[in-house]
């Protein structure tokens, strides 16, 4: 009964969506355990490009079934919008089911993440202003408003009095300590209404249907969102996401059984990205920085905004991997360093008191502080881009990807060398029988 969780490795962007697009083909389900349209993920394949924040990216291979799980918040709004879209194109979604205990994003949660940002002032997180970090609030607090619920929309006696009493109490803030507007509660309901109308087919306790699968042994490829060094928990807090991107995450934003993963695959670029506020040792500011994120076209598949750019950090790697486990590393955007002559690898962190570590610190001013130490290496000539076959690949690459390999102690086992499903090298086998 296997199960393979793509993790994001580093702060997001890693390429999960080319992967999981690339991997469901050996799958037969593809399911999201966490985070909410703050995701993006792009995929380019025969039907074109297109960037996901709800929908797994596996939607596209018409025998997979797409699941979006407990753990992930969801707006109505964009979930709709993404499956009419798909329609557009000819890509049928009947495949897919929405767990019942996923909580919603309402209207009120999109305009509290605007609010409290603007009122962070200069410590602000740099959201992508989804609302999901305060939808998040809300299950945790046990005010949350879950899909299940919309199935009762018509029972006046218990949906509605719960809406108002919620809508009170964000009223109250949105108003008194922010200024704003209130939210209108008949909008709203009527707007939960339409949801229901829409979403009821795909409604359904999704941990069974995930259950039933792996008894029958089916391969189900476990969709991360976001990246490690953004988990709640284990990321660079508070410069964080409300969510678990990380293998945690991926059980209980399922409820399928630990040992029913069969293999944990982190996803990192070839050098780091990071989109919004918080440390980043290895950013480069200077024009090294810029080349790579204009040959990478370095902007936010969700809120277009630029992405911060720098060497790939060796120390954040393998703490991401202690923290996942990783049985295999997935190496992205190779090509992009084809043009470079020299490299760097960061293999430690200068702390503000010269002291040298390996170890991750915990906090984030701490982080601020550090200095990359850096490890170089020089580029290659020729071109990885597109390369199917690790033979073909220069040597100066392959040398870079042993390098990094070493470094994090996990076999890099796939490379991606462009955008395109096509463009990947299979070292190893890591899902069913590739
Ligand atoms: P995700 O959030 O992890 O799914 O990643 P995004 O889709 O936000 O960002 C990754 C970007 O890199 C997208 O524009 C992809 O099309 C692109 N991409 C993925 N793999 C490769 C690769 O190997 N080479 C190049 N050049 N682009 C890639
Ligand atoms: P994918 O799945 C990159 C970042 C935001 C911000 C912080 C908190 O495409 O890799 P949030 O809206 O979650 O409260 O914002 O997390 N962030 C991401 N960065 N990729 C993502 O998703 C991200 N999702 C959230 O930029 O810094
Ligand atoms: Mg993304």
């Amino acid at each position: 009964m296997p199960a393979y969780a793509v993790i994001g490795g580093q702060w997001g962007d890693e390429g999960k969506g080319k992967m999981v697009d690339f991997l469901a083909q050996y799958s037969q389900y593809v399911v999201r355990y966490s985070g909410g349209n703050n995701a993006g993920h792009t995929v380019i394949n025969d039907k074109g490009k297109f960037a996901f924040h709800l929908v797994p990216t596996g939607i596209f291979w018409p025998n997979v079934t797409c699941v979006i799980g407990n753990g992930v918040v969801i707006d109505p709004n964009v979930l709709i919008e993404e499956i009419d879209g798909l329609a557009k194109v000819g890509i049928e979604t009947g495949r897919m089911a929405v767990s019942d205990r996923a909580h919603l994003i309402m209207p009120y949660h999109v305009t509290l993440d605007r609010l409290e940002e603007e009122a962070r002032g200069s410590t602000a997180i740099g959201t992508t202003g989804r609302g999901v970090g305060p939808a998040y609030v809300d299950k945790v607090a046990r005010s949350g408003i879950r899909v299940g619920d919309l199935l009762e929309v018509d029972n006046k006696s218990r949906f509605l009095p719960r809406l108002e009493n919620v809508i009170k109490l964000k009223n109250s803030l949105i108003t008194k300590v922010y200024g704003d507007n209130p939210i209108d509660l008949q909008k709203v309901y009527q707007q939960c209404r339409e949801w229901a109308d829409k979403l009821r087919p795909f409604i359904t306790p999704t941990e069974k249907l995930l259950l039933e699968a792996l008894s029958n042994n089916k391969s189900i490829i476990l969709e991360g969102a976001q990246g490690t060094m953004l988990d709640i928990d284990h990321g660079t807090f508070p410069y964080v996401t409300s969510s678990s991107p990380t293998i945690g995450g991926a059980i209980t934003g399922l409820g399928i059984p630990p040992q029913s993963i069969k293999g944990i695959l982190g996803v990192f670029k070839a050098y780091s990205t990071r989109v919004g506020s918080g440390p980043l040792v290895t950013e480069l500011l200077d024009n090294v920085g810029e080349a790579i994120r204009e040959r990478a076209q370095e902007y936010g598949a969700t809120t277009g905004r630029p992405r911060r750019c720098g060497w790939f950090d060796a120390v954040a790697a393998r703490y991401s991997a202690q923290l996942n486990g990783y049985t295999s590393i997935v190496l992205t955007r190779l090509d992009i360093l084809d043009s470079f002559s020299t490299i760097k690898i960061c293999t430690g962190y200068r702390l503000g008191d010269g002291t040298i570590t390996t170890d991750f610190p915990t906090s984030a001013s701490t982080l601020e502080s550090c200095e990359p130490i850096y490890e170089e290496l020089s580029g290659w000539d020729g071109s990885t881009a597109s390369t199917t076959k690790v033979n073909d690949l220069p040597s100066g690459a392959k040398l870079y990807v042993d390098r990094i390999q070493e470094l994090i102690g996990v076999p890099v086992d796939i490379i991606s060398t462009g955008p395109r499903r096509e463009e990947t090298i299979v070292i190893r086998s890591t899902v069913g029988d590739i």
